[in-house]
């Protein structure tokens, strides 16, 4: 199929496209069909982790979908549990096998360890590795400040190719996008469509659903597309990757059809004026083992 995506290029000249697919919160079942579905829709990048518990699905799913491998971008990401000691190899090798492929297009750290960071930079190093072996097309991190990525490039040798981070009107994450645009790495929005406030909505003091802010609502109405639609077209016009999510067939093509309109530069800042500051998930400063303790079972 041929489409009208957007293709951007990262820092080390792997070629992707700007809108991928995600299945955070899909369960397996709803992982096949959907990933199914959105690769015979068009999307060509699926963006899944071990943390997910669907990485064997997203792999079936690609097999149903009759698509050759070959056409299309894998990300997936290394969880906490896997950083330290000779777990990174092991947390790496386990993804391979459970999608049952023999390299994936990205691989990121999920989440930085601020109060272990040896162990970031360690699992960072395997990464590199991995690069260089051929297994992994690009690397990158997510949920990375701009300090993070200061003390990741003051030992590592690879500037990160993306920074996948919580991007969506309500929670902008600016200073992290400047940093990311200063050292030439793709910020990736998660939560692009501000999911996490309406399956989490006691996070984010009351930031609520962006789908109904009559800035959103308006331009929507302008254009004659969905709420959705306009937020993911702000994310492509501004120059990012976003990975909206969604197990229902009617959204998951909704949320491509976003190729036959572009937003004025005003409009765009009109929705930059959103950010409330908040963000809903959390704060990757407090991210380690011990705050978060689930453990990927790699067996
Ligand atoms: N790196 C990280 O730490 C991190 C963290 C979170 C997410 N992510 C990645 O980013 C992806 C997307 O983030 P997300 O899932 O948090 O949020 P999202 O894509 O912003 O929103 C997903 C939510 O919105 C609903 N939805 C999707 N399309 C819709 C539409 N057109 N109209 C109305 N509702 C719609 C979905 O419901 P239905 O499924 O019921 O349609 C789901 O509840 C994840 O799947 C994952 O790949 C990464």
């Amino acid at each position: 199929m041929t489409t009208n995506q957007i293709t951007v290029t990262l820092n080390n000249g792997l070629a992707i496209p700007a809108l991928g697919f995600g299945v955070f919160q899909a369960s397996p079942e709803d992982t096949v069909t959907s990933v199914t579905t959105a690769l015979q829709g068009g999307y060509r990048l699926i963006d899944t982790a071990a943390s997910y518990g669907n990485e064997r699905e997203v792999g079936v799913g690609i097999r149903r979908s009759g698509i050759d491998r070959s056409e299309i971008v894998i990300e997936s990401k290394l969880w906490i549990s896997d950083y330290a000691d000779d777990k990174p190899e092991v947390g790496f090798e386990a993804s391979l096998r459970r999608l049952g492929v023999d390299y994936v297009d990205l691989y990121l750290l999920h989440q930085p360890t601020p109060a272990d960071f040896d162990d970031t930079i360690a699992a960072y190093q395997l990464l590199e590795r991995k690069l260089a072996e051929g297994k992994v097309h690009a690397i990158g991190v997510a949920n990375f400040s701009p300090d993070h990525l200061t003390r990741l490039l003051d030992t590592v040798d690879t500037v990160p190719a993306v920074n996948q981070v919580e991007v969506h009107p309500y929670f902008t994450n600016a200073t992290v996008q400047h940093a990311d645009t200063t050292l030439g790495i793709l910020t990736q929005a998660w939560s692009p469509i501000g999911g996490i406030h309406r399956y989490r909505p006691s996070d984010g003091a009351g930031a609520g659903n962006v789908f109904e802010n009559p800035v959103i609502t308006g331009l929507a109405a302008k254009y004659g597309k969905s709420p959705a639609q306009v937020i993911l077209r702000w994310h492509l016009d501004e120059g990012r990757s976003a990975l909206p999510k969604s197990t229902h067939a009617n959204r998951i093509a909704e949320n491509f059809d976003v190729f036959d309109f572009t937003l004025t530069s005003d409009e765009l800042a009109a929705i930059d004026a959103l950010d409330t500051g908040l963000r809903g998930g959390p704060d990757p400063e407090l991210l380690n083992t011990r705050t978060f303790p689930r453990a990927v079972d790699n067996s």
